[in-house]
């Protein structure tokens, strides 16, 4: 017998897990851990979507297996979505598919449409399985910038001019966890040209569609004539509603993409429970408002942390969308880098981050500090950092310590 197997063997330790388990040993031991490091939203979705689950829960029949590629009102929910917020049209029936999450979606996508050896460009930092979903399909990864610009393009083409084999696919996805970057239309426009011309599918990933904070709702790829031809785009209900848990996303696009993707979950799985798909209805289809109400929370969260952390010493860059600040290491501290100064500052300040090179290396430098705790603990976390800054004489320009 060979261990370690095939696909295991292709998978690092996954760096954030060092953290998280050393946030799980100090909290198991007692201590009042600040944890900024998730983007687990800690807020409740709203009671009638709770209520539709319990309603539906009670009824008899539906507790058997559900639909794998979705319920039919669900698909079409999610059309009448992209159609309000986008004004872009899908077909419920052949270019909607509901997954596990997006995170499911993304992964099992990736395993429909990679040959072993596949190249595939995907963005250098990013959400692990924009990588980590084809290299566990056993594609090999060329890294593309995630930051929006010219540079971007360029490494497009250096990409296309010298990958053999040439890449079949590419990820994207803005707002961007971890670097809370946006991209405008003009942007999409241009990846859709690029990919139209170089044969590559796209596979876009918006799961931060409704979390912005500067007026400006981020685009969807397939407002963009001609997008379908290749690409796919991801959402989720996870942060939109507060339902990470509940497992709910979408894939919507190019009908080969989702005939793929809808294929490989007819074997792997019977669809989200039916009271569960029901009740994404209702939050899709229902009063809006959490939505807004989220936004204004995660913007508040943003300001206290910008304003707080940076009066202490540390500067935190304000992100225009998505729940995350994209934080460099305090310049006296750089040198440590971003794993060591995470469990840095959870031992000394209690305050638990996600480094930023578990997104891949070029995150090294970086910590993502999510808006998941009140404003009243993020002000705490602050008056933490002062304390643990102040044991290493690095200085700030505030009296923080003393409110
Ligand atoms: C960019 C991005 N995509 C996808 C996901 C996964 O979301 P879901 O809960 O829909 O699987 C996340 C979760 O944090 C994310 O940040």
């Amino acid at each position: 017998m060979s261990e370690p197997f095939y696909r295991i063997r292709r998978l690092p330790p996954y760096v954030i897990a060092e953290v998280n388990a050393m946030r799980a040993a100090a909290r198991a031991a007692g201590e009042d851990i600040i944890d900024l490091g998730m983007g687990n939203p800690d807020q409740p979705p709203p009671s009638h979507v709770i209520d539709k689950l319990a309603e539906v829960a009670n009824k008899p029949d539906a507790h058997g297996y559900s639909a794998s590629r979705g319920i039919p009102g669900l698909r079409k929910a999610q059309a009448a979505y992209y159609q309000r917020r986008f004004g872009v049209d899908v077909d419920p029936e052949s270019e909607v598919v509901v997954t596990l999450g997006s995170k499911e979606g993304l992964a099992n996508l990736a395993q429909a449409i990679t040959a072993p050896g596949d190249v595939i460009l995907a963005p250098n930092p990013s959400y692990p399985i924009h990588m980590f979903g084809f290299i566990i399909a056993g594609a090999t990864i060329r890294s593309i910038p995630t930051t929006p610009d010219e540079n971007f393009f360029k490494d497009l083409e250096r990409a296309i001019n010298f990958t053999v084999p040439k890449p079949s696919a590419m990820v994207i996805g803005y707002p961007s966890n971890p670097t809370a970057e946006v991209a405008d239309l003009a942007f999409y426009e241009r990846v859709v040209d690029f990919a139209r011309r170089h044969n590559i599918w796209v596979l876009s990933d918006l799961a931060y569609s409704e979390i912005y904070f500067d007026g400006n709702p981020p685009p969807s790829i397939l407002q963009i004539p001609g997008a379908k031809d290749v690409a796919v785009e991801f959402t989720s209900l996870s942060k939109t509603y507060s339902m990470a848990g509940w497992r709910i996303g979408f894939a919507v696009g190019n009908k080969k993409l989702i005939a793929a993707l809808t294929r490989v979950k007819s074997y792997l799985d019977y669809g989200a429970f039916t009271p569960i798909q029901a009740a994404a209805v209702a939050a899709i289809n229902g009063p809006q408002d959490i939505i807004e109400k989220n936004r204004e929370l995660y913007k508040r969260r943003r300001d206290v942390m910008v304003e707080s952390f940076t009066r202490v010493g540390w500067p935190i860059p304000a992100p225009k969308a998505s729940m995350f600040a994209w934080a460099p290491l305090p310049k006296e501290l750089a040198h440590l880098g971003s794993l060591e100064f995470s469990k840095q500052l959870l031992t000394h300040a209690k305050v638990a981050v996600a480094p930023g090179v578990g997104y891949g290396e070029k995150g090294e430098g970086y910590v993502r500090l999510a808006f998941v705790e009140n404003e009243h603990r993020i002000r705490q976390a602050a008056r933490n950092i002062k304390r643990y800054f102040t044991s290493l004489g690095i200085q700030g320009n505030d009296s923080i310590a003393a409110e």
